[in-house]
């Protein structure tokens, strides 16, 4: 791709941009959040068309003309977002549009049959006649992965395929990676995580505010290289520091022998005003269910709940949140924002008294302020506040939700894997605004599976295996080879 341009109303996405991927082998993407990612990507498989610049396939220019043109040329993407029929079945999702029929009619059998055989050679576990909408999160990103390669494509576009699997998926796909390249397919490869570029690329180029930085071989870079290239300073410092344990020795939240059958059992856990508590274990090991039974969206069978000391019942989101709970849920996409509303309507709605002026009408000036002061905090990047969600590109649609809940001014915090997808820039912002609300006096629940995360940011860590609570760990004193050991149940191979 040479000298790529695009634009949106009010946003140069892409100045200029060149990238080059060479045969057989694996290019990372790096930037910032709305650095031009995902654009330049949706140009490469057919979805934007851009304003200037020019692509070449093996030295042949070409002019890709809408999606379905893309895959003629080999070009097949997975999307930051999943696109999957949610009431469709797994196999009719992977072969859309190109069922194979007879007499007209779709053939389900063989539909199935085709899609078993494509999932088994990429050892995905997954019945092809499940509807997608029965399927985790971490589940449809393998459908999506799998459909994606069902097109035998020369080039795969992977959008951040890695934030919803856990490690062991990750494995799967890493795996599958290694095998295209063999196999001379060559692949784009996005992601926030340092750690796997490192593991899976052959070269990183880097993107920063809409335009090319440069390329480096990955053999011959660090991740203190990559980060001034992306944010254009040194970071020497990425978590910010909390000076205090806690506010105020009480128990804030307190549950006691929380069970529902299936999903979490015998939970025991307290916060104190000004802590952050921990929550580790490994994806499906039961934490997010810990949380939404919490906030009462998964009612729990028996159990207690405390809120300084006097007992409460919640057993509704609505009830959580009276209680002054909030819970920003790991699946923000669905759960936590109206994306073809504005960015300012999405930061205040969740709490829309905080708006309302002396004679209860929505002051449109205080609604603006709010949101601005969060879009600078942030650094949310959209043209304006009126700008709607759905354009700004994934991570800034997060930060958009936490700003969103932190408006709330809860006094119990539950955050579930509140970085995944944002930079590492943001990241830091998110850290300083969490220590922000415990100095106030609010209790969070840190739920992670990024360990360094979990390590420094909470003052005590709870570690989840089988749904349950299994011990308590210091943060300060525990290491990683002990939390191994606590999950798995034997040593770290490290
Ligand atoms: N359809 C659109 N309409 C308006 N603006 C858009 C549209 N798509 C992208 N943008 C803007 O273009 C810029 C680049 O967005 P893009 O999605 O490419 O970023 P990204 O690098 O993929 O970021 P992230 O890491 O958050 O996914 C952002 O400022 C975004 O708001
Ligand atoms: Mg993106």
């Amino acid at each position: 791709m040479k000298g790529i341009h695009k634009e949106f109303p009010g946003v140069v996405a892409l100045d200029g941009v060149d990238l080059k991927l060479e045969e057989g082998k694996v290019l990372a993407l790096l930037g910032e959040n709305g650095a031009g990612k995902s654009t330049l990507m949706k140009i490469l498989s057919g979805s934007y068309q851009p304003d200037g610049g020019d692509i070449y396939l093996y030295g042949k220019k070409v002019e890709i003309k809408n999606v379905n043109h893309a895959r003629s040329l080999g070009i097949s993407i997975i999307y930051q977002e999943l696109s999957l029929s949610p009431n469709m079945t797994v196999a009719e999702n992977i072969f859309a549009m190109r069922e194979p029929a007879r007499f007209g009619l779709i053939n389900d059998k063989e539909l199935n049959r085709q899609a078993k055989t494509l999932l088994d050679e990429l050892e995905i576990d997954i019945s092809p006649s499940k509807p997608v909408n029965e399927l985790s999160i971490s589940n449809q990103q393998l459908v999506e992965i799998a459909k994606a390669l069902s097109m035998q494509p020369k080039i795969i576009i992977m959008d951040e395929p890695t934030s919803a699997l856990s490690s062991k998926e990750t494995e799967l796909l890493f795996k599958i990676i290694r095998k295209l390249k063999h196999k001379g397919n060559s692949v784009i490869y996005i992601s926030h995580r340092m750690e796997e570029i490192f593991e899976i690329s052959d070269s990183i180029s880097v993107l920063r505010d809409g335009k090319y930085i440069g390329t480096v071989e990955t053999a011959n870079t660090d991740p203190d290289e990559l980060i001034v290239m992306m944010v254009g300073r040194e970071m020497n410092q990425f978590y910010p520091q909390k000076e205090f344990t806690f506010v105020k020795d009480e128990k804030l939240l307190e549950v006691k022998n929380y069970t529902k059958k299936g999903y979490y059992h015998d939970v025991n856990l307290f916060v104190r005003p000004g802590e952050i508590l921990g929550l580790y274990g490994l994806m499906g090991s039961g934490r997010t269910e810990i949380a939404r039974g919490i906030f009462g969206m998964l009612k729990k069978d028996s159990g207690q709940m405390f809120i300084r000391g006097r007992e409460v019942h919640v057993d509704s989101s609505i009830s959580a949140i009276k209680h002054k709970i909030a819970f920003v849920t790991e699946d923000r996409k669905h759960e936590g924002l109206v994306l073809t509303a504005s960015v300012y309507e999405n930061v205040t709605f969740a709490n829309l008294h905080k708006v309302l002026n002396a004679i209860k009408l929505i002051s449109h000036k205080k609604e603006a302020d709010i949101t601005k002061e969060h879009v600078d905090h942030l650094r949310i990047k959209t043209p304006n506040i009126y700008q709607m969600v759905n354009n700004l590109s994934g991570g800034n649609q997060q930060k958009i939700v936490l700003s969103k809940w932190f408006e709330i001014e809860p006094e119990i915090l539950i955050l579930d894997e509140p970085t995944r997808g944002i930079d590492i820039g943001a990241k830091y912002e998110i850290y300083k605004l969490m220590i922000d609300l415990a100095k106030k006096g609010v209790g969070i629940i840190l739920i992670s599976s990024e360990l360094p995360e979990v390590l420094n940011m909470s003052d005590r860590l709870l570690i989840v295996k089988d749904r349950r609570i299994v011990t308590e760990l210091d943060p300060k004193r525990t290491t990683p080879e002990e939390i191994m050991m606590h999950i798995t149940g034997r040593r770290g191979e490290s």
